[in-house]
């Protein structure tokens, strides 16, 4: 009796692991951004069976969020105790502010990182896990060992030609934070609308807030709605770059102030998609008053390193007067204790500091003047500006960079994309959606996603473990999930 029954016991066991229906193994997992490394072992975890976890360290609302998703995603409650089954472990000798190792047993789970911004990227993945090993309840066990090829990894938002309110930002901020990004930039004025609160020069927003693309109510926000979202998005360990743009682009400040204009008189609101055609008058000391005056007040919100200064499309401009500007207002952020960043036409600057130059043409272009060790962040307009069509049927979306494919945005290098670049000088890339052509979050949906899932990857995950026959299958995958999460992402021919 007790023979035939350890016999059939083995049998069943043996049926079980060798399934392969059952249990996929874990590097089979469809995670985005995929990680550096996947050891998959025997067994498996039952999901049920997790229901507690215990932490060292201060990793309270890490915790809080794992919580949340127990509840509202798993419909299961998980507890704090003294030996849970989940692990979170700070481990100083994991090198690496992001990177972070996963250890999945028939046990239980133990995330472990240097820091707490390492287990969030961490509980990124495992919730990803979770997500695609709920249908079974069996969770694959093994060993993810994972860190970020680049350290910046952003998204732009433009809340300029169309304001964006706090509820959207955060909601966009939410769906960054699952696939690891850790830059948010927010283009927050241009020639349609000023959309932060200047407390030293109050007509910016009482007078050019109102307006956006289309003639539509634009809006702003207030220094408290900015720091409530600096402050929400830090939570999700994403660091958020304000940006303002100058000389050009300025419509609406040159409206709220006829002073910063050389003749003195304000334009009219300007409500199209031209661009190129306004400037501040760069030989007025108020200008350069103006111009401090907000750094200094938007860098006192601003925890991040860095405060963007933009400087692109000054055709408006004359180029010596561009110069002479740029080489006065870039080592005003370092005044204020930032990093300047500007676009890429801000290379051509004398300042010695460091400042960030942002490369947005398209890859064609051969640049000239990159300063040694000069930063460069990789925004190619025709891969990774998240607002150019699809293809001819988008319902959204510009055209002049050409048509940008889920497959193309995704197929492409920072590091050798432009090949005049010097690598070492890349930080990273900056997935950029400009708001010409929507308005709201069915438009941010439409545009950014699913697109932006791979520029994820393309800043987390070696290009050696990319290839887009196998992405396409896992991001079939994350728009079922991204569906449940009410994401109206494009839905692209190519992934039918
Ligand atoms: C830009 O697209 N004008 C930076």
């Amino acid at each position: 009796m007790l023979r035939i029954s350890l016999f059939s016991t083995v049998i069943f066991l043996g049926l079980l692991s060798c399934n392969p229906d059952k249990i996929n193994p874990l590097d089979s997992l469809p995670l985005i951004p995929y990680p550096q490394n996947i050891e998959n072992a025997e067994g498996y975890l039952s999901l049920s069976e997790l229901t507690s976890i215990s932490f060292n360290g201060a990793a309270s609302s890490l915790v809080l969020e794992m919580k949340n998703f127990w509840d509202t995603s798993l419909a299961m409650s998980l507890e704090t105790k003294p030996e849970g089954r989940l692990e979170l472990q700070i481990d100083s000798s994991i090198e690496g502010q992001e990177a972070y190792q996963l250890h999945l047993t028939s046990k239980g789970v133990v995330l472990r990182a240097a820091g707490e911004e390492g287990l969030y990227r961490a509980w990124q993945s495992l919730q990803q896990i979770l997500v695609f090993s709920k249908e079974t309840g069996k969770i694959p066990t093994g060993t993810v060992t994972d860190k970020s090829v680049y350290p910046y990894r952003g998204a732009m938002l433009d809340v300029a030609r169309h304001f964006f309110t706090v509820a959207e930002v955060k909601r966009f901020i939410d769906l960054m934070a699952l696939y690891k990004f850790n830059f948010l930039h927010l283009h927050l004025s241009d020639d349609q609308g000023w959309r932060i609160e200047i407390k030293s020069w109050p007509d910016l927003t009482a007078l050019s807030s109102d307006s956006e693309v289309g003639g539509t109510q634009g809006g702003f926000y207030t220094q408290e709605d900015y720091q409530e979202l600096v402050a929400y998005a830090a939570d999700r360990f994403i660091t958020i770059i304000p940006e303002i743009d100058v000389p050009g682009h300025t419509n609406a400040a040159l409206h709220a102030y006829p002073i910063l204009n050389c003749d003195g008189v304000a334009p009219p609101v300007h409500t199209g998609i031209e661009v190129g055609f306004s400037s501040l008058c760069v030989d007025k000391p108020i200008t350069y008053q103006f111009v401090e005056d907000v750094i200094r007040e938007l860098a006192a919100i601003t925890p991040g390193p860095y405060l963007h200064l933009g400087g692109d499309e000054t055709q408006a401009t004359p180029e010596d007067q561009f110069i002479r500007f740029i080489n006065k207002v870039l080592p005003m952020a370092d005044r204020y204790g930032k990093i300047p960043m500007g676009w890429f036409e801000t290379r051509q600057t004398n300042y010695k500091g460091q400042v960030v130059s942002q490369y947005w043409a398209k890859e064609v272009d051969v640049p000239e003047g990159v300063r040694k060790g000069n930063p460069i962040l990789m925004s190619p307009s025709s891969f990774a500006y998240l607002d150019m069509k699809y293809d001819t049927l988008s319902k959204h979306g510009l055209f002049w960079a050409g048509y940008t494919s889920v497959q193309k945005a995704y197929e492409w290098s920072p590091k050798t994309l432009v090949p005049s670049l010097p690598v070492e000088n890349i930080i990273g890339i900056e997935a950029a959606l400009w708001s010409e052509t929507i308005s709201d979050n069915s438009g941010i949906d439409y545009l950014a996603f699913p697109r932006i899932l791979g520029h994820a990857e393309i800043g987390w995950t070696e290009d050696e473990l990319r290839n887009w026959e196998d992405y396409k299958q896992r991001l079939q995958k994350h728009l079922v999930w991204l569906r449940s999460k009410g994401v109206a992402y494009y839905q692209s021919p190519l992934l039918d």
